[in-house]
């Protein structure tokens, strides 16, 4: 199963970041993982949007091909990061790749909420009619790891705590009979 995975910081050691490469390592067994290139985005440009720059084109192929897609959001000013609101709205226009494809939502914040706050955005977002992306309905499945920095080993660049690595294996298994209940 192909999952394409976008980040929405390009901090060097981001915690998003870090959460993504766990994943990627964790479930090799059962998904691939491959990670955006979102610092390569140009900002949208409608002017463009029937012929993007050769970046936009390969994001858009991947989101096209992949079985289903985790986005993986900071939270920044109670929303999603622009970066990933940019690469929203490339892939909204002309072939509207989001639609119909299966989306899983996840995040982490030194915060203590989480970033639900972004989360919530990003739901929305994902309804509007050149998305229209099919996400993982809430309901026990929303991903949202606080206090970051006691849950991560920073040096080895991973997610370490036990509570929220058995949490996400169950919801990554949610998210795969997802996939394939939402495969047509
Ligand atoms: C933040 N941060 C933050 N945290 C939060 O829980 N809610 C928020 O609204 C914000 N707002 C915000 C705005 C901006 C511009 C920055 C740079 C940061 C803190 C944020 O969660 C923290 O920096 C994370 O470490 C960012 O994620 P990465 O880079 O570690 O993946």
């Amino acid at each position: 199963m192909k999952i394409f995975t976008i980040v929405g910081s390009l901090r060097k050691e981001s915690y998003n970041m870090h959460l993504a490469k766990t994943m990627q390592d964790r479930y090799k067994d059962k998904i691939e993982i491959e990670i955006a290139d979102i610092r390569s985005l140009p900002h949208f440009d409608q002017d463009e949007e029937n012929n993007p720059p050769q970046a936009v084109k390969k994001f858009k192929e991947s989101v096209a091909s992949a079985d289903g897609v985790i986005i993986i959001t900071p939270e920044y000013n109670w929303s999603i990061p622009g970066v990933i609101k940019n690469a929203l709205d490339w892939a909204s226009r002309v072939d509207k790749v989001f639609i119909g494809k299966a989306v899983m939502a996840l995040g982490a914040t030194p915060g203590m909420l989480g970033t639900v706050r972004a989360q919530m955005h990003l739901r929305e977002i994902l309804a509007a009619p050149g998305i229209q992306a099919k996400i993982l309905p809430p309901g026990g499945n929303e991903v949202l790891i606080g206090f970051a920095h006691q849950k991560f080993d920073e040096q080895a660049g991973q997610l370490v705590d036990e509570g929220t690595l058995s949490f996400l294996d169950s919801k990554v298994e949610a998210f795969i009979d997802f996939v394939k209940s939402e495969a047509h």
